[in-house]
């Protein structure tokens, strides 16, 4: 018997559709559901392969109790033997959010491929099909393992990755690490094992959503006088994430009122607003967590989980 692939359905634009086959700018997102999707795949047909539709929302609007729901569909699904992979269709928007949410809250030692594309389903240079029938390529690969995201003949690690393009299909950049694989027509060419991980477990994130903490990500820009972040303390603040110039620094402003957030019980963490490059924490700085290689969308991940964990 064949090994089985679930493919989880989210929305995003690889569910797009425009009224014209020539817009790839005027769509709307989550549309067509998984099922649709995977019918629009010639080489998909045939194969074991079981659709389910989890959420069909734009990845702009994606939310806690729709990453609980996520996590717990995929643990389920993997925990089955005729199962040897798990497939998610995804916006890109939030996909280097979500990716890393499931990467550290499940680790699983089988392959979960997150997948997508920069154009609806519609286009006539529709990027969904073949990002789709990659994704189950690598979701079949029999060394597949963890949390990775296939687009545009690319397997991304989930740790690292970032949107770096607001057009182009190629949008995502592996960090400094590179990409794990390329997929060159249907071959897959492993250029890195993807690093050890242990999973904090779905009991993390079992709350209800409505009680996770909240972290914000704050920006460094010039003149910036850090009123947003007292504005944000007086709201009531778990965590906070600094979205930093260079290598995570702060206006003199910014860092006075990050180190009131810090005095008052909020964890602060310094990324950075550049789109790649890690940041390095300096000996002797006031503010002593930084993000390493997370950009500042999977650093605020980071720090959810790690205040949910604490709780
Ligand atoms: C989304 O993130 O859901 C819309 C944009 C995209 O998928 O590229």
């Amino acid at each position: 018997m064949q090994a089985k692939i679930v493919i989880l359905g989210t929305g995003g634009t690889i569910a797009g559709t425009a009224a014209s086959p020539t817009d790839a700018i005027g769509y709307t997102a989550a549309q067509l559901g998984v099922a649709q999707l995977v019918a629009a795949v010639p080489a998909l047909a045939g194969l074991p392969i079981e659709c389910e539709q989890v959420a069909q929302l734009d990845s702009k609007d994606m939310d806690f109790a729709t990453w609980q729901r996520l996590a717990q569909r995929v643990a389920v699904h993997l925990a089955r033997d005729a199962v040897h992979g798990v497939v998610i269709t995804h916006g890109t928007d939030t996909l280097e959010e979500t990716a890393y949410f499931l990467h550290r809250v499940l680790a699983p030692a089988k392959p979960v491929v997150l997948t997508a594309a920069m154009r609806p389903a519609t286009s006539v240079e529709a990027d969904g099909p073949q990002n789709l029938r990659d994704a189950v390529t690598v979701a079949r690969h029999p060394e597949a393992a963890g949390v990775c995201v296939v687009m545009a003949g690319s397997v991304f690690h989930a740790v690292g990755l970032r949107k770096t393009h607001t057009q182009r299909p190629d949008t995502f950049d592996g960090g400094e690490a590179g990409p794990l694989a390329h997929l060159t027509a249907g071959r897959l060419q492993r250029l890195r094992d993807a690093p050890a991980a242990k999973a904090l477990g779905l009991e993390v994130v079992s709350r209800d959503p409505q009680a996770w903490p909240r972290v914000e990500i704050v920006v460094n820009h010039t003149a910036a006088d850090g009123r947003v972040v007292d504005a944000l303390l007086a709201q009531g603040l778990d965590g906070l994430v600094v979205a930093g110039t260079g290598n995570g620094s702060l206006s003199n402003a910014l860092t006075r009122a990050a180190l009131r957030a810090q005095a008052a019980g909020v964890r602060v963490l310094r990324a950075s607003r550049c789109c790649g490059g890690p940041v390095i924490a300096l000996p002797g700085a006031a503010l002593t967590e930084v993000s390493d290689d997370l950009g500042a969308p999977q650093a605020r991940v980071a720090l959810l989980l790690d205040l949910l964990g604490r709780d």
